[in-house]
């Protein structure tokens, strides 16, 4: 019988480094074929983890955030379209507001979206003026018109869209304005620059962004009814990698989706997942996957294997799915089971390019979800997707009230429910693992991730070992 080894099992030998500081470490990689990343770490596409502020925390630190698909296509599609707004140094759909509408309506559109100023529109869809926070600040009549309270169109600078950013840099300083319209020589809205996405991009120089500036995101689809209908409204959103991810995904269901997709998407980016073995690696990547997700039950809220008695351990599983990706050059994430940065290098070193997070990023302030105080310390709570929480939950919003107790009797969960220690902010977070993984690349003599993973030499280790490796005989403070 062949052994599987996990993270706690192995360790990487150091090498000699000639590697002078760790600032000199590449950590770009790539998440599929066609998509690299600046960091190689991914949030998972879990409810308590990732909606459009963890995946503009993750992009705008290099990395990306995958969207759950446990909200409806509606909800799903927003998420993603935020993430898109919020750094595009153009913005080409602008929130705009009508003259007509009263200010209690705006305030209930600023409460919807977040955004604080308006583009103010007639009909015709041209600029006749600008709402800012400002024009809004003292005023107590709820009924009052936009009309009366925006900064009118003949006091507004604006520009045409072909605009350089460095030309629209210089327009904001000189006329000391926020907000630069763009519009055509119709003075019909095109889009929007504004001076706060400008100074969001020079404090972020290594964010993930598309061709045209705005940030990465992906977004989980499932294997069911919609799934087509959701590829199709997500890509439409901008959406710049689809996530085809279901528990056991060495199944024609996920190579049935992946055709579908591909006959009405064509190239959009597609990750396929969950595998555990070179079999399902590979018949994913034959279906055309750009991307393989590997982990069968190593989550920290995972009963997976408990339940089914199912899984591989995950270094064995990376190891076995990156040998045949390596074959069709087609990346590997390595999802699940990651206690820290020593475990990113030691999934990236047996083959993934990149890792997906969920237990590490669900207690940010980030993640949906509240902060809950107990006995003077926080958490947040975080949840398997396949635990009985989401499962009815899921159920509820599916059947409406037609659910009946026996279908919930019917569910197997295999995930738990939990709360997990308060980490603060995604950057904080992500700052101290990437620290961990430019010294273990260091330790592995590695300039970047493929150097990393042709030099490393894994050594299998035994209890004791692990007893050494962890703080031993003293008193923690
Ligand atoms: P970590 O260890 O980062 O793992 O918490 C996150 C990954 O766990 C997977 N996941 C589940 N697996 N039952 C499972 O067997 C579940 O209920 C469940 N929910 C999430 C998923 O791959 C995620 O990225």
């Amino acid at each position: 019988m062949e052994i599987g080894l996990s993270y706690d099992d192995v360790l990487l030998k150091p090498r000699y480094s000639p590697i002078l500081s760790r600032k000199d470490v590449d950590l770009r990689s790539y998440l599929t074929k066609g998509i690299r990343l600046n960091i190689p770490i991914v949030a998972s596409n879990m409810d308590t983890v990732c909606e459009a502020d963890m995946a503009i925390a993750m992009a705008l630190n290099g990395g990306m955030g995958i969207v759950h698909r446990f909200l409806t296509i509606e909800q799903q599609v927003e998420e993603v379209l935020k993430t898109k707004r919020y750094q595009s140094i153009k913005i080409e759909s602008p929130y705009v507001v009508y003259q007509q509408q009263t200010l209690k309506e705006i305030k209930e559109v600023i409460s919807q979206t977040g955004v604080t100023g308006f583009l103010v529109a007639d009909h015709m869809d041209k600029l006749v003026g600008i709402l800012s926070k400002r024009d809004m600040q003292f005023e107590d009549d709820d009924n009052k018109r936009v009309s009366e309270l925006m900064t009118p169109r003949e006091k507004l600078i604006t520009a045409s869209f072909s605009i350089t950013v460095d030309e629209a840099k210089t327009l904001l300083k000189k006329h000391k304005i926020e907000k630069l319209p763009l519009i055509n020589e119709d003075n019909k809205v095109m889009g929007l620059i504004t001076s706060k996405d400008i100074i969001k991009k020079l404090k972020f120089p290594s964010a993930s962004k598309d061709g045209k500036g705005r940030l990465l995101v992906g977004a989980a689809i499932g294997v069911k009814q919609d799934r087509v209908q959701r590829a199709i409204a997500l890509a439409k959103a901008g959406v710049d990698v689809l996530v085809i991810d279901i528990a056991h995904g060495h199944s024609f269901m996920v190579l049935d989706t992946i055709s579908e997709i591909r006959q009405y998407l064509g190239n959009v980016q597609l990750i396929a997942g969950n595998v555990a073995t070179k079999e399902g690696a590979l018949a994913l990547i034959q279906a055309g996957a750009d991307a393989v997700k590997v982990g069968v039950g190593p989550g920290s809220i995972c009963t997976t294997r408990i339940v089914a008695g199912s899984g591989v351990p995950q270094i064995t599983s990376i190891m076995e799915a990156a040998k045949v990706a390596k074959e069709h050059n087609v990346p590997v994430i390595a999802d699940g089971g990651i206690k820290g940065s020593g475990d990113i290098v030691k999934a990236l070193a047996a083959g993934s390019s990149t890792v997906m997070l969920g237990n590490l990023l669900a207690g940010t302030d980030e993640s949906p979800g509240v902060v809950i105080t107990k006995d003077g310390k926080r958490f947040k709570v975080y949840r398997g997707m396949a635990g009985f929480g989401a499962t009815s939950a899921r159920m509820q919003k599916e059947a409406g009230n037609a659910l009946i107790d026996s279908q919930l009797n019917d569910t197997v969960p295999e995930g738990v429910e939990s709360v997990i220690p308060y980490r603060g902010s995604v950057q904080e977070v992500l700052h101290k693992l990437i620290g961990g993984l430019r010294s273990g690349m260091s330790y592995g003599g590695a300039k970047n991730i493929s150097e990393l993973q042709e030099k490393s030499e894994f050594i299998r280790i035994t209890q004791a070992g692990m007893r050494e490796s962890q703080s031993h005989d003293v008193l923690k403070l």
